[in-house]
């Protein structure tokens, strides 16, 4: 198969570009090289084109060549600034608009989309008393430390694995977007009778992740700090979970689903199924790069989520899915392995 990967010269889809091509299929990638994310043109090995997935222009010529489109392009990161909401909407959900209608007028009917554990909000929570009921953490509680989301009642809430089926309740402006991407394209397979497969990453981490970017992802934040011999700073308690998901397992991910086309839309987390906790993997890092001991350093931002794990369950079932690259072995090579180039505009 030939397939468009949008936003190619990215972390996650240049890798899923070297997992189709050790596959034996051909793909282009598109991507706009937003100065956010990339400071120099990448050399990826594959070919590329540097246009913007908004332009209908830029998209017509590339889908008439192609049986199935990766759509990984998005504008990342925390989206806490307000005045950032426009170029969020902008990159991911006109990029999605458009890029679904010129699939329909080139007739290719086959999606898979990069969504996010994100668009869950704050992970799923079990009352003792009330069952599973919505978290949202109060400012009070966090000012004084106390970082366990509560029941309406004021107990402690259990963190449980959040299912496929889990109520949506993005935090943030970017995860507002990415949620906005599925429905724009649940809305299409509808219409078009088209296939979507919209992939919830978790905590992706890896060679060639982005580095000393405010839009880059805790894995490499810890990383860039080691590397400049700074201790990493961790938010909260450090006790925080999350499922850390290996670049190369997302990558099978995308594979599988673009090899398993079915009318209509499925969401699936891509996950490794084995939570840790953000304090776990500043430790882990700083003791594979034996550098110094990370802070605790408490405080909780806006949007923070405290726990969200999710079930590999449906991923299995659906896709054949399962990560492969465990959590000590996957850290102990990202202490060492390349990141990308840090952008030259800030
Ligand atoms: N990294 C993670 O942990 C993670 C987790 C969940 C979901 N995701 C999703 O995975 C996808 C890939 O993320 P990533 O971590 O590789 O980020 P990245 O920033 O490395 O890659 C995104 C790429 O998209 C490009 N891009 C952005 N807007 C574009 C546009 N309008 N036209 C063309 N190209 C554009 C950027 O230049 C960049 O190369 C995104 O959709 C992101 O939301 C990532
Ligand atoms: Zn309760």
């Amino acid at each position: 198969m030939r397939v468009l990967i949008t936003g190619g010269a990215g972390f996650i889809g240049s890798h899923v570009a070297d997992e189709l091509s050790a596959q034996g299929h051909d793909c282009v990638l598109l991507d706009a090289l937003l100065p956010e994310a990339h400071g120099s043109v990448p050399s990826l090995g594959h070919e590329l084109v540097v246009g913007d997935v908004t332009s209908p222009d830029v998209l017509r010529p590339l889908l008439s060549t192609v049986d199935v489109v990766c759509h990984q392009a998005a504008m990342v990161g925390h989206g806490v600034d307000p005045f950032d909401a426009p170029s969020y909407a902008r990159h991911n959900d006109l990029g999605t608009a458009v890029l679904l209608a010129e699939m329909y007028r080139a007739g290719v009917s086959r999606l898979v989309l990069a969504s996010s554990m994100v668009v869950y909000g704050e992970g799923r929570y079990r009352c003792l008393s009330h069952g599973v009921v919505r978290a949202e953490r109060a400012a009070a509680d966090l000012e004084r430390g106390l970082y366990e989301p509560r029941c309406f009642c004021g107990d402690f809430l259990v963190p449980e694995l959040v299912p496929e089926d889990a109520p949506l309740d993005p935090r943030s402006t970017y995860a507002a977007t990415k949620l906005a991407q599925e429905h724009l394209a649940s809305a299409w397979a509808r219409q078009t009778g088209g296939s979507v497969w919209a992939l919830r990453y978790h905590n992706v981490y890896g060679p060639r992740m982005p580095r000393d970017t405010p839009y880059a992802g805790v894995a490499s934040i810890f990383r860039s700090a080691l590397q400049n011999g700074v201790a990493p700073r961790v938010m909260e308690d450090g006790r925080q979970r999350r499922d850390f998901v290996h670049v190369t397992d997302v990558a099978r991910a995308n594979f599988l689903a673009l090899s398993s086309p079915r009318p209509g839309f499925e969401a699936v987390n891509v996950c490794s199924g084995s939570p840790h906790t953000i304090g776990e993997l500043a430790f882990a890092l700083a003791e594979a790069c034996d550098g110094p001991t990370p802070s605790i350093v408490g405080g909780a931002r806006p949007g923070d989520v405290r726990h969200v794990v999710a079930s590999p369950a449906k991923a299995l079932d659906v896709l054949g899915f399962e990560a492969k690259v465990g959590f000590s072995d996957g850290v102990r090579e990202f202490a060492f392995a390349s990141q990308r180039e840090p952008v030259t505009t800030p």
